[in-house]
């Protein structure tokens, strides 16, 4: 299953200078639990800004570069490979989890959203792009609060394309 995970402000921000906007720490908890034991897929630019491999998680970095190399790390060089990667992992859940170039191109070949909506709007010069909601059917969320640990209010929900609409498998 390919799934995206993301957190977005009421603009759509999610990133302002290779870094996040904001810190909250209940959704790097979830964040953790949520993609722990599978594989994430992230561009070279998002890799740059965590600076390590997550521990415990498959990490694939997306890069143009064919001589580009991380210890630790698996590097492909499109979308399709990912997609061919889903296709041979049907029981793992592949995790895209950004940036905003990433989200983009993996937007129409998803099943799941795990969005942190951020009750904000904070400076960002990288945005999710807009997407139908009328495609996907929200089957769970939650409320968190702001407090010392969560800079702002956030919902984190989860979204799951409709039935109707899933890719046919063609294999
Ligand atoms: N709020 C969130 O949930 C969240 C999550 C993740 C990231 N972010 C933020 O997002 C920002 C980074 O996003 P971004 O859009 O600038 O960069 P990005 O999507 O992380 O990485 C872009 C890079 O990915 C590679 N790439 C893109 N498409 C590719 C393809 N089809 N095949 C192979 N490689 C491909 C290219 O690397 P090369 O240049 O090496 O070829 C490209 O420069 C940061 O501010 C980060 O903090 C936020």
């Amino acid at each position: 299953m390919l799934s995206i995970i993301v957190a977005y402000d009421q603009h759509h921000g999610i990133g302002l200078k290779n870094t996040l906007p904001w810190k909250l720490s209940d959704d790097l908890k979830n964040f953790k639990k949520i993609t722990e034991n599978n594989y994430i897929v992230m561009g070279r630019k998002t890799f740059d800004s965590i600076g390590r491999p997550l521990p415990k998680r498959k990490n694939i970095i997306l890069t143009k570069k064919q001589d580009y190399h991380q210890d630790k790390c698996i590097i492909l060089h499109s979308i399709e490979q990912v997609l061919t990667l889903a296709k041979e992992k049907p029981h793992y859940e592949i995790f895209i989890i950004g940036g905003a170039e990433i989200y983009q191109q993996f937007l129409p070949f998803v099943d799941r959203l795990y969005i942190t909506k951020v009750n904000a709007v904070q400076p960002a010069d990288t945005f999710f792009p807009k997407w139908d909601k009328t495609q996907f059917k929200r089957i769970g969320n939650r409320h968190y609060k702001k407090d010392e640990n969560n800079q702002f209010d956030f919902d984190f929900e989860v979204w799951e394309k409709k039935a109707d609409l899933l890719q046919a498998d063609d294999t």
